[in-house]
């Protein structure tokens, strides 16, 4: 298939370019570049031996994507495209709510309107809210998103769903990732984030490579073994594998799937950290700090459902994560 990438060149994006090639996809991008850089897409070129068609353009601008459209005969849509950093969608409601809503409007109507009706979802775990069961399975109900950016996830689900129900041609899978890490084995791509790093890996490569001075460690006084945070890590390119997996489920005509993306084991932020150690033979200081808002104890799934009907499963533990992640970080100190 043709498969479009909106935000493909972005972290997740740019690993699932490698795996849908390897299965024997074509791809397009189209990214603003608002969180990612081209250099990204020409490091895939690299890895995949050929270039990367790449539309410059914000998902938004209905003119471009009918364009694209036009030019490039789609068969599917991955939709990547969004704004991420939680603490910042807190800060700027109206941006995220106007960016990420809007995106995936204008992208789903120029899709109809070129009768594709193909589409994958970046959903999150964090639609959960703080879970009811765990391990949560997809039957867990959502829960209370604390930050707009949970909140477009959890209500862009809802169109989806409702999209789908309207009009049963179309298929659509909403596919909740729970915490991608880790790069690609050859270093070349990886996760390169803006400025200070929210999340806890590339806060952790950043403080080994000594762009920062020590990891605070938030809160250990939780109830979870060790009082840290406990979360479900998963290697990108697992997570990019099952990207491929669910487009053969849309091939099949699924109609409306809803899938968790994780290992079904759960790490603390300690665990993590001595992993890393273990794995990569070096020190990451750390301090322990009060809890981050917002966030909560113990958040693993279980992943039984993507195995029995997408017949995917996570095939790297939490060493390969951190040898990969670190990999990346020491071979691009700087990022991009
Ligand atoms: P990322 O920021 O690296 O990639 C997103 C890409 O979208 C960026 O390249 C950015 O430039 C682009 N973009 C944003 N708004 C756009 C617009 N209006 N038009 C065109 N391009 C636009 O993030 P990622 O980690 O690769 O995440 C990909 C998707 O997965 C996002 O939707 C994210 O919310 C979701 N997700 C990520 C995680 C995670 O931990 N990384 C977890 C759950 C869900
Ligand atoms: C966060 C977001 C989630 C989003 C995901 C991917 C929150 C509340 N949730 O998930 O919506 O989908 O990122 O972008 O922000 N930690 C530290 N020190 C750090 C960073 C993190 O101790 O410097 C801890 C956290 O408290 C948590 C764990 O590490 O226990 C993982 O944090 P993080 O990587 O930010 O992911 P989530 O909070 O699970």
């Amino acid at each position: 298939m043709n498969i479009l990438l909106t935000g493909g060149a972005g972290y997740i994006g740019s690993h699932t370019i490698v795996e849908l090639d390897k299965a024997g996809h074509s791809v397009v991008v189209v990214d603003n570049l608002v969180n990612s850089s081209e250099e990204s897409l020409r490091r895939v070129a690299k890895i995949i031996g050929k270039d990367v068609p790449f539309v410059k353009a914000d998902v938004r601008d209905a003119a471009a994507m009918n364009e694209l459209f036009d030019e490039y005969k789609i068969d599917a849509v991955i939709n990547f495209a969004g704004l991420k950093a939680v603490g910042e969608s807190v800060a700027k409601p109206l941006e995220y709510y106007e960016n990420n809503m809007n995106a995936c409007f204008v992208l789903l109507d120029v899709m109809r309107k070129h009768n594709c009706k193909n589409f994958i979802f970046s959903s999150s775990a964090t639609v959960y809210g703080d879970p009811a069961i765990i391990p949560i399975t997809e039957e867990c109900p959502k829960g209370q998103c604390t930050n707009p950016y949970g909140k477009t996830k959890s209500m862009l689900e809802e169109v989806l769903m409702d999209l789908q129900k309207a009009d049963p041609e179309w298929d659509i899978v909403l596919l909740r990732y729970f915490n991608p890490i880790g790069a690609h084995q050859s270093g070349l791509i990886g996760e390169n984030p803006n400025g200070i790093p929210n999340n806890l890996m590339p806060y952790i490569t950043q403080t080994a490579v000594g762009r920062r001075a020590e990891l605070g460690v938030f809160g250990n006084d939780y109830d979870t073994p060790d009082g840290t945070g406990v979360r479900d890590y998963i290697h990108v390119c697992d997570l990019a594998n099952g990207h491929v997996c669910a487009l053969q489920a849309i091939e099949r005509k699924c109609g409306l799937a809803i899938y968790n993306l994780g290992t079904g084991h759960g790490y603390s932020v300690l665990d993590v950290v001595k992993a890393f150690e273990k794995a990569n033979n070096l020190k990451v200081p750390y301090s322990i700090k009060p809890r981050r808002p917002g966030d909560i104890a113990t958040c693993y799934c279980n992943p039984a459902k993507a195995k029995a009907e997408l017949g995917w499963e996570a095939k790297y533990g939490i060493e390969e994560m951190c040898r990969d992640a670190w990999n990346f970080q020491k071979n691009n100190p700087e990022g991009y």
